[in-house]
């Protein structure tokens, strides 16, 4: 499947499937649009009619017309004065699902480019278009044997018309689609297939293929820094603990530094407080979905070459049972020097975290972004498509959002209560991992803020969105790679 920037219009084009979106306001047809129906024949208004077609968001109809072009199809843009990326990003993936559907070999697909809007200018609409097609037309079939269950696309050439030029667009929206694909798969794969080992040959790939820096910490160096909380949550499993560092760093001084910390637990059975039954254990292969977001974003940001220098970090393990296994009770002491009673082994992201970040502000870097399935709560508090966000620090809090806004990934600032934290006050230690059940993600964003001391810092609960159960926009059944888009769009903002 490939893009072809082309200078053609949906009056001149012709091809095997031709979608052209349409907002509300280009409902009764006018210019163009009505010289499109001529040239049909008349089957554009007819379409428009049987179908009952308004231009709605999320809405799409096709027809067979014939004359150059095999099938018309129609994706709704909703209202034009809302008309934004992720609109776009949505319709270019209903074209896409239409034209795998119609088992047509080429698209010719026609958005509306927005003079006076940057937002909406050429760049970005190719831009958003090639996102939408490649992320809607991605199917993971590594674990299929049956040729058959493999969902194989007719689709040869991707026509964007009235584009040409846009070259740029192109590769970063390729760019950033290579690491929403990486960051998906990894999701996708089982615990058996994607370890803390297979996780730290992921990041060497990347290093490798775009000239990045890795230093992989073994367990005895970890030791050596006095990882202790992560070090604790490892010890249970067979496999070995990998603290992964990957470093970005721009060819010239770079203009800020950034760390982003993606959660790594490559499976999390909630150690000795094990996961009982309908807890969802056996989606806990996607409790890397950070890391997973973080080794994403690193693959976009090595092709996209930003000026920031980005160190990505994920303190990867398995949380697993055996005679090894921390005990509930057990006291941990971080890098930091904090001690930490563990009152719940399930509350383990949290420890892993602890030391990463610790280790990142030594880095001295501008900025520190964490993504973790962290809490279940978050879920409970914002669903499954709205990620929860925590910062003391508005600016990186609204730069963060912002970026997200533009990257069509959703999230809501949840209040990091410190009156809260006397949920977690110990007896013993210096705090507990885990606090009563109201509040649960913010008394985790409580407990990893014991662990920044002064650098900006903003907390993303991921646990819902890294994961979808169902097909929508430009997502497939499975990972995501949620996070990606609003990391590299954050770093490339710098
Ligand atoms: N990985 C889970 C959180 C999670 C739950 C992610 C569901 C995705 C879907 C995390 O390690 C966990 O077990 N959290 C506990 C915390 C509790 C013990 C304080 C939770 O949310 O129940
Ligand atoms: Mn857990
Ligand atoms: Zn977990």
């Amino acid at each position: 499947m490939k893009f072809e920037l082309s200078d053609q219009t949906c009056l001149t084009w012709s091809g095997d499937c031709l979608v052209v979106g349409l907002s509300e306001a280009a409902i009764p047809l006018s210019g163009s649009l009505a010289e499109l129906n001529d040239r049909v024949s008349g089957l554009l208004q007819e379409l428009i009619d049987e179908a009952e077609f308004t231009g709605k968001a999320g809405t799409k109809a096709v027809i067979r017309v014939g004359n150059g072009v095999r099938k018309l199809g129609l994706v709704g843009l909703g209202a034009a004065d809302s008309l934004n990326a992720d609109t776009l990003r949505r319709a270019a993936a209903a074209a896409a699902r239409l034209a795998k559907q119609e088992k047509c070999t080429s698209l010719g697909l026609s958005l509306p480019v927005v003079d006076n809007d940057p937002a909406l200018s050429t760049q970005a609409v190719t831009q958003a278009a090639i996102e939408g097609v490649t992320l809607a037309l991605h199917q993971d079939d590594r674990f299929k044997s049956d040729e058959a269950d493999k969902g194989k696309t007719t689709l040869e050439t991707i026509h964007l018309l009235e584009s040409q030029g846009q070259d740029t667009s192109l590769e970063a929206a390729q760019a950033i689609c290579d690491g929403v694909i990486l960051a998906r798969e990894l999701v996708s794969a089982p615990a058996n297939v994607v370890t803390p080992e297979t996780l730290a040959q992921t990041a060497q790939e990347i290093a490798t293929a775009h000239g990045l820096e890795l230093e992989i910490l073994e367990r005895e160096q970890c030791e050596a820094l006095g990882m202790g909380a992560y070090l604790g949550v490892a010890q249970a499993s067979d496999l070995p603990p990998k603290f992964i560092h990957l470093t970005y760093k721009p060819a010239a001084t770079p203009s800020h530094k950034l760390a982003i910390i993606g959660k790594g637990l490559t499976f999390d059975s909630g150690g000795l407080n094990i996961k009982g039954a309908g807890s969802g254990i056996e989606m806990m292969k996607m409790d890397m979905g950070g890391a997973a977001a973080t080794l994403g974003a690193a693959k976009a940001i090595a092709q996209l070459k930003p000026s920031a220098e980005v160190h990505f970090i994920s303190a990867a393990a398995e949380n697993m049972i055996s005679g090894k296994a921390m005990r509930p009770g057990d006291i941990l002491t971080a890098s930091n020097g904090k001690t930490i009673e563990v009152n719940n082994t399930d509350a383990e992201g949290r420890l892993t975290l602890a030391d990463a970040l610790v280790f990142a502000e030594k880095l001295e870097v501008d900025a520190i972004v964490d993504l973790a399935t962290l809490t279940g709560a978050c879920i409970v508090a914002l669903g499954d498509d709205i990620a929860g966000l925590f910062s003391d620090h508005d600016d990186l809090a609204t730069a963060i959002a912002q970026a997200a806004e533009t990257a069509g990934e959703k999230f809501w600032r949840l209040p990091m209560e410190e009156k809260y934290f006397e949920g977690l006050k110990s007896i013993v230690a210096d705090m507990k991992n885990t606090g009563p059940r109201p509040g649960g993600s913010i008394t985790a964003a409580l407990f990893l803020k014991q662990f920044v001391e002064h650098t900006p810092w903003v907390h993303l609960d991921v646990a819902g969105p890294v994961w979808t159960e169902k097909e929508s926009g430009y997502n497939n059944p499975g990972g995501t790679g949620f996070g990606v888009r609003t990391l590299v769009q954050w770093v490339s903002a710098m």
